[in-house]
């Protein structure tokens, strides 16, 4: 059975691995510059929610977000960084129940993220719970 919890600060090492998991799978390994020590702080965080899907105590996925409010709608949201469940688990309903969680989470509120052109799959298992999905460019500035 699938246990899904929020993470907390003693979960660093768990989360940490997960992550890595993930960019590892999306080819970004590189990516991750997070240390364990960054995410007990982060995950200490109000604003921050981890969620850990677990199979007999046994770390199998996640879901990540953040509180955010909208200028435009002035209403609060919740803008998911990433939904990822391991290999072997795929397929067999944990990615739903992870999003099951985070709706029941939001009391109400929109749910936004992103997902990659090229992620077809993670696209169709997002249409098929509900969402609507629109394409928009991502930008990213890093000032010198
Ligand atoms: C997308 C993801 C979170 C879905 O979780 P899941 O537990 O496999 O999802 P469920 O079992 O609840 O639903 C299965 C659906 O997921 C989709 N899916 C995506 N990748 C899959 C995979 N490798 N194996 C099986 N199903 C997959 C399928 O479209 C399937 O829908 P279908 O039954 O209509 O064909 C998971 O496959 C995953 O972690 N993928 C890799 C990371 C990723 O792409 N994350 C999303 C980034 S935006």
């Amino acid at each position: 059975m699938i246990n899904i919890r929020r993470a907390t600060p003693d979960d660093a090492p768990t989360v940490h691995s997960l992550i890595r998991a993930l960019a590892e799978h999306q080819d970004q390994a590189w990516g991750v510059t997070v240390s364990v020590e960054d995410l007990k702080q982060m995950l200490a965080r109000p604003d921050v929610t981890y969620l850990i899907a677990e199979r007999d105590g046994q770390a199998v996925g996640y879901v990540s977000w953040l509180e955010r409010i909208g200028f435009w709608s002035g209403q609060d949201y919740l803008h998911l960084d990433d939904l990822y469940v391991t290999g072997a688990e795929r397929g067999h309903g944990v990615g739903e129940q992870l999003m099951r969680a985070t709706a029941e989470a939001a009391g109400g509120k929109v749910i936004r993220w992103e997902v990659a052109e090229t992620n077809k799959a993670a696209q169709r298992f997002y249409t098929r719970i509900g969402a609507t999905l629109t394409s928009k460019k991502i930008g990213r500035w890093q000032p010198r």
